[in-house]
């Protein structure tokens, strides 16, 4: 086994709270007591390609832990395997920058994109450790990642607030949220906040059911109702709204548009007045909550122990209390999405929460 003497570290893909403590962690961690250097990779996998790296010292990642984003910037639509309309190769050239940088071990810091093209880059050689993150927590092989836990604090505080303009204007407010093709979001800020119906990729959703529940807690003398709905949701009829698809890049489409389709739907069956908030990129904004600063200090001290070792090829997890490795290969097969029989899924439909099914 070589002996590491220079780290880098790199933020891919959509940006989330908790990414600065993942890389304070991985900094301090690396500099104090193996002594390594740290060199940081700017905007993810498009830095590596254009070589735009910079060292990272302990003064430099001092004070960062509850800043949001990624001081280095990231990228999700850069692949380097295939880059442009004529999806050029530029693999080779991040490997000769990495070779030129000095640099004998990378930590990856991403999600599902980021983690695929860091296994074909494992694969041509380069020695690497990941670190998952996405608000979204879609990632198999953990069973949090970095950023969901303020994201659903960021929808469940929206959530909150909505409850009593909703209430005021006896009206149906739709909340629509982030996490792609799975509905984690949707479903622990749906259930955190109280939600009456959430509406989840997992679980196709019927709009004359959802009309029904409206329907009746209007007879109950319930006479506002909240919808939290996911952006991948899917109706029985396997309709789904997405924004656009983006050619050439990993990410294929731009989801977002079901919350105002939902609400148009019910507005047109119910007659109850609807409204729809999308919150976006809020979900990603802003200061981390401490509990992804602490799984992003734990998973980032333990990906530098990992580079140190040789257990490379994997990716960090909290799984069960503990902090786990496992191969990036296998985290691959994902997305993970929301099992139909997931605890809080029955223990919500238990409580009355509805599913749209
Ligand atoms: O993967 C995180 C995420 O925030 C998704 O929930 C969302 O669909 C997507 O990124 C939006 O990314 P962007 O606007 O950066 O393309």
């Amino acid at each position: 086994m070589t002996k590491i003497k220079r780290i880098g570290v790199l933020t891919g893909g959509g940006d989330c709270p908790g990414l600065n403590a993942a890389i304070r962690a991985v900094t301090k961690s690396a500099v104090l007591k193996p002594k390594l250097e740290v060199i940081g990779i700017q905007d993810g996998f498009l830095g590596a390609i254009e070589g735009r790296f910079g060292e990272l010292t302990y003064n430099d990642v001092s004070g960062i832990l509850t800043k949001g984003g990624t001081i280095l910037g990231s990228n999700n639509r850069v692949d380097p395997f295939s880059v442009g309309p004529n999806m050029e190769d530029l693999s080779d050239k991040v490997m000769e920058n990495f070779h030129q940088m000095e640099i004998d071990g990378l930590v990856v810091i991403g999600g599902d994109g980021t983690l695929t093209i860091a296994q074909r880059f494992f694969q041509k050689g380069l020695p690497l450790v990941a670190i998952p993150k996405t608000i979204d927590n879609d990632v198999p092989g953990t069973e949090w990642t970095i950023g969901f836990h303020s994201a659903v604090a960021i929808a469940g505080q929206a959530i909150d607030a909505l409850h009593s303009t909703a209430e005021s204007h006896h009206r149906v407010m739709v909340v629509e949220v982030m996490g792609r093709s799975a509905g984690w979001i949707a479903l622990y800020s749906g259930l955190a906040s109280g939600g009456d119906v959430v509406l989840l990729p997992e679980i196709p959703y019927d709009i004359s059911k959802v009309c029904q529940i409206i329907a009746q807690r209007e007879k109950m003398g319930r006479t506002f109702s909240i919808v939290v709905v996911a952006e991948g949701a899917t109706s029985i009829s396997g309709e789904m709204v997405v924004q656009r698809e983006i050619p050439g890049s990993y990410e294929k489409v731009r989801f977002g548009g079901i919350g105002k389709s939902i609400a148009d739907q019910i507005e047109n069956i119910t007659g109850k007045e609807t409204r729809v908030v999308v919150l976006g990129h809020l979900q990603r904004s802003g200061i981390p909550i401490e509990f992804d600063r602490l799984l992003a200090t734990l998973l980032g001290e333990k990906a530098v122990q990992m580079l140190i070792n040789g257990d490379i090829g994997k990716m960090t997890g909290f799984n069960c209390g503990e902090i786990t490795a496992v191969e990036i290969a296998k985290v691959l097969e994902g997305p993970r999405k929301v099992p139909r029989d997931f605890h809080l899924v029955k223990a919500a439909r238990s409580i009355g929460t509805h599913f749209g099914d």
